[in-house]
């Protein structure tokens, strides 16, 4: 065990009890947005009339081989003169989520921001030539939203030296050279211009992404969140250096994306997928998760997830003790697509109703549910359990298995209505009037004597970035 510790590095020596306060908000907040917006945004999944076959559309760069000078020439048209970020928080707000991770600065080294340690960036690359980082943080503290941002450490494809993950060419476009630039990308580590490897790993390290990180961490006042990614070709010393930036904001929350498995910062990131219980148990992690396809806009995807599924996940995340971080891909004029506005929107309102039983929730501490999904809340000696329901008992009873609880009282979130509860056998049995009040999740709020035996209950378990 003491091998394993010496290998992790942690940049503050703080106690459980100042990790548990630094961590508090964002256990509470269960619920945010994740934007991933750039110059990819223009190309919206196509290059030179190709469309791209593989991956979110953030990676065109990559899965089509874009050289570098035609990449860079795209962003001469990137001007979203219909940014309006007050808008963006708003929506965000009125969706139920508490913070916002946006992408500073993406894999292909686009920067979002004024950035004096590189030209590949919002100012000095386009005509709208304005930092689009500054008026969102504004926003954000105007509406009390957290604000962090996503940074692509290890891999940028724009800055020479940056880290390439190796693509084929296959998962981009049936190009007739294929075969010649899988061979080259084979010889380069995954670069395909050679511009790309002009500098080395180590000086873009030091001539760009430390720079930058402590740009973002010191022009946009308080930043709640730094989220790393694909931590490629990462070394434990390009890794100290960058969360020596991260002093800046003492408070900051990180995920496990730096360097892996030695950098695990605070939080785990499942991807795309809802983990089982067991999994991340006592853990902090969240799942960020695209509404369609990709994370990136792309005009063509249209497999948006429908708003029952987005709400059903939030209500499953939060009873296995995660958060949800919700993506939106903004188009190149600075809008959001319509599809995601309708979600927000409508996750929104499901959230005014039930965002009792999501916010500052703990997990479900009974076994996995048919119907639906559990969160729980202990409150000054008092217990409240939170039944989503999404499968509406066609008889009007709901059996809640495995709850032995006295009941103190029981009613629907929605409207307050009181129900009638029985002990049962198999647990309780909770009374239901023939009309459920949500189609998609109807939230069941019950107090009950005691504390409820822990399904999930395995001694010593420990949380994720705590060292014994
Ligand atoms: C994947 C995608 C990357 C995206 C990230 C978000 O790694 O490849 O583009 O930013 O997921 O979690």
């Amino acid at each position: 065990m003491l091998f394993l510790f010496s290998l992790q590095f942690s940049y503050s020596q703080e106690t459980l009890a100042q990790r548990n306060e630094r961590m508090e908000w964002w256990r509470e907040a269960r619920f945010g947005m994740f934007i991933h917006w750039g110059v990819y945004a223009q190309m919206a999944g196509v290059y030179n009339g190709h469309e791209q076959k593989r991956g979110g559309a953030e990676w065109i760069m990559n899965r089509m081989k874009v050289p570098v000078a035609d990449y860079r020439k795209m962003a001469k048209d990137f001007n979203p003169v219909n940014y309006n970020p007050d808008e963006w928080v708003r929506m965000a707000k009125d969706a139920g989520m508490k913070y916002i991770v946006i992408t500073a600065k993406h894999h292909d080294g686009f920067a979002l921001f004024d950035s004096k340690a590189s030209d590949w960036n919002v100012v000095d690359a386009t005509p709208y030539g304005k930092d689009l980082l500054k008026p969102l943080a504004e926003a954000c503290k105007k509406y009390g939203m957290k604000l962090g941002f996503y940074y692509s450490q290890a891999q940028d494809w724009n800055n020479p030296g940056g880290s390439a993950a190796r693509k084929e060419m296959r998962e981009g476009w049936a190009n007739p050279d294929s075969a010649l630039i899988d061979a080259y990308t084979k010889e380069h580590n995954g670069h395909w211009d050679p511009w790309q490897t002009t500098k080395t790993f180590d000086q873009y390290i030091n001539e760009v992404a430390v720079p930058q990180v402590k740009e973002i961490l010191s022009n946009y006042g308080d930043i709640s969140v730094l989220w790393w990614d694909t931590p490629t070709n990462m070394t434990d010393d390009a890794a100290l250096k960058l969360q020596e930036a991260l002093k800046l904001q003492p408070k900051i929350i990180t995920n496990d994306r730096l360097k892996r498995p030695n950098f695990s910062g605070d939080t785990k990131t499942p991807e795309q997928k809802i983990p089982t219980q067991a999994e991340l148990d006592g853990m902090d992690w969240e799942t960020c998760m695209t509404m369609n396809g990709t994370w990136g806009f792309r005009t063509s995807d249209d497999k948006w997830k429908s708003t029952e599924t987005l709400i059903r996940n939030l209500c499953d995340i939060a009873s296995k003790g995660g958060n949800y971080l919700l993506n939106v891909g903004p188009k190149p004029d600075g809008t959001f697509p319509q599809e995601s506005i309708d979600r927000l929107k409508s996750i929104g309102d499901w959230m005014k109703v039930n965002g009792e039983a999501i916010y500052a929730s703990e997990r479900s501490p009974l076994a996995p549910l048919s119907w639906g999904r559990c969160t729980m809340k202990v409150e000054k000696g008092k217990t409240f359990l939170y039944f989503s329901v999404f499968e509406w008992p066609a008889d009007g009873k709901l059996v809640v298995s495995g709850l032995s609880n006295k009941v103190v009282s029981a009613k629907l979130l929605a409207n307050g209505v009181k129900l009638r509860t029985l002990p049962a056998t198999a647990g309780l049995t909770i009374s239901l009037p023939a009309k459920a009040p949500d189609a998609i999740a109807s939230v069941i709020k019950v107090e009950v004597k005691g504390v409820v035996a822990d399904a999930y209950a395995t001694k010593g378990k420990m949380k994720s970035g705590e060292l014994d």
